[in-house]
């Protein structure tokens, strides 16, 4: 596969961290509103579920443009999904809770949009763990991009945490559920049109 300029991982790696940059440029200048807990957990929330679906818009950018070495970024830009979770439930856990684990264990009980978020958060964790080379080399190609085909549950459960935790207006969840949809789509339609094209053949494609 051919490698992407570095100045273009460079550049992206340094573009996933402007939300954060941004977010601590607001708390430093205490522009961050009149809830300020609740702007920076919501904050995180958003960027982690943009990062998720980026990271699966990868492959169909790829085929439809037929731009080889964006395929490089997934990893990256997976793993910043990653890392905006983690912030987005240490902002919870730490801001909002003050690290009360035992209020957060009655949260995933009792608040559903609370489980689906834990759910999503833990199926995130096998990914991430086996995200290296590593890793990739000890499970087999065809093991991991089974093990990472996780990642479309979980994109699921992630934008079922939001709808379900939103009051009244919907709009917002319901558009990134229209733009999952349409990634999950063009999965199934490129697997259909891949198994049409060998019908003997068992490879999954992440
Ligand atoms: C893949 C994992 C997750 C993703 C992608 C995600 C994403 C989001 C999004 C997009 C929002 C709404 C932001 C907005 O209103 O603009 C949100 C809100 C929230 N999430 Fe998550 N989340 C995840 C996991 C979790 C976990 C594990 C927890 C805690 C255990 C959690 C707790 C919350 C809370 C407390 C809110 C805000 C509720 C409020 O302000 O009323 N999330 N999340």
């Amino acid at each position: 596969m051919t490698r992407p300029t570095p100045w273009l991982k460079s550049a992206v790696f340094a573009l996933s961290l402007t939300p954060l940059a941004w977010l601590v440029w607001q708390a430093l200048f205490g522009t961050l509103g009149v809830n300020p807990i609740e702007t920076v957990n919501r904050f995180l929330g958003d960027w982690a579920l943009r990062f998720l679906l980026i990271a699966l818009a990868v492959t169909p950018l790829r085929k439809v443009t037929g731009w080889v070495p964006v395929a490089r970024l997934r990893r990256m830009l997976g793993l910043f999904a990653f890392f905006y979770v983690c912030l987005h439930l240490s902002s919870y856990l730490g801001l909002d809770l003050f690290f009360d684990w035992q209020a957060l264990a009655k949260d995933i009980v009792k608040r559903r949009y609370i489980t689906l978020g834990m759910a999503a958060f833990v199926l995130l964790l096998p990914l991430a763990a086996t995200s290296t080379d590593g890793m990739i080399r000890r499970l087999g190609g065809r093991r991991w991009r089974r093990l990472h085909l996780l990642v479309f549950p979980i994109a699921v459960l992630a934008v079922a945490h939001y709808w379900m935790m939103v009051k009244a207006d919907i709009r917002q969840p319901m558009l990134y559920a229209v733009i999952l949809a349409a990634l999950l789509g063009f999965r199934v339609a490129a697997a259909l049109a891949g198994r049409l094209r060998r019908p003997r053949s068992g490879g999954a494609a992440a």
